[in-house]
């Protein structure tokens, strides 16, 4: 694992900017799986502006998104879909048929997952991963569990996820208790993974990742096993370290 500690949230999205940039020079039609949530806000508006300086093309660029919660449809205020439109795909000259967030709708969620992994699979596999962590060490919706769950799958989310997750609702009640998430294989067959935590609310989890044993109950940790990754922090989540 490289690890990076910058001042603030600001430089340590301009530096993950960057490296989405390299990646997309170097490889034009690259395949970036993405993330939702606070964390990445900072580096899609990095993102946007290298786009719309024409620095960055990302007409031949794929992607995919870690998650979506389960029952929302896409034109929904709180999917990801609509919040991935909203933070990047409607600011950047992407195809929007090659940007891809799993269904969280329709008769049948676990299919919906079987074939999302087999989406990336016949894709060629993600280049670059951008992850968030939860404040209970939760990468995609892979929650804290006795045991790594592997494949694309549906997951219960945890309290703490749903407590986290309130402020993008109306009301607590309103989060949905089930996402579909890339499992813990998916995300670790990226040939390169960049995890951006930012604020000392995730310093306990980052600690956990970085320092502690490959524990499930803490599945960042499974990112030691990762032969390429970077992490990229601010102070505060670098402060228990
Ligand atoms: C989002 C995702 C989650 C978030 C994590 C951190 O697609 O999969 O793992 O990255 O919950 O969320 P924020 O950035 O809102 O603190």
């Amino acid at each position: 694992m490289t690890i990076r500690v910058f001042e603030n949230d600001r430089l340590a999205a301009k530096a993950a900017a960057t490296i989405f940039a390299s990646e997309i020079l170097k490889k034009p039609d690259c395949i970036i799986g993405l993330a939702t949530g606070s964390t990445p806000v900072p580096t899609y508006q990095e993102l946007i502006r290298l786009n719309q300086e024409g620095v960055l093309d990302f007409s031949k660029v794929r992607s995919f998104n870690l998650d979506e919660y389960v029952g929302l449809a896409p034109e929904h205020p709180c999917s990801y879909r609509r919040f991935m439109n909203e933070q990047l795909f409607d600011h950047i000259n992407i195809d929007k048929a090659n940007t891809h967030v799993p269904s969280g709708i329709g008769d049948d969620p676990e299919k919906n997952a079987a074939e999302y992994d087999a989406a990336i699979e016949a894709a060629g596999g993600v280049d670059l991963q951008l992850l968030g962590i939860g404040h209970n060490g939760h990468i995609g919706f892979n929650e804290p569990c006795d045991r790594f769950i592997a494949p694309t799958n549906i997951v219960t989310l945890t309290d703490s996820t749903i407590n986290a997750n309130t402020r993008f609702f109306e009301k607590r009640e309103d989060v949905p208790r089930k996402a579909i998430s890339m499992g813990i294989r998916t995300i670790m067959s990226a040939r390169r993974i960049l995890m951006i935590a930012t604020g000392e609310g995730k310093a306990q989890a980052v600690r956990d990742m970085i320092c502690g044993d490959i524990d499930p109950r803490h599945p960042a940790s499974i990112l030691q096993a990762h032969h390429n990754v970077q992490i990229l922090l601010d102070k505060g989540a670098a402060s228990l370290l």
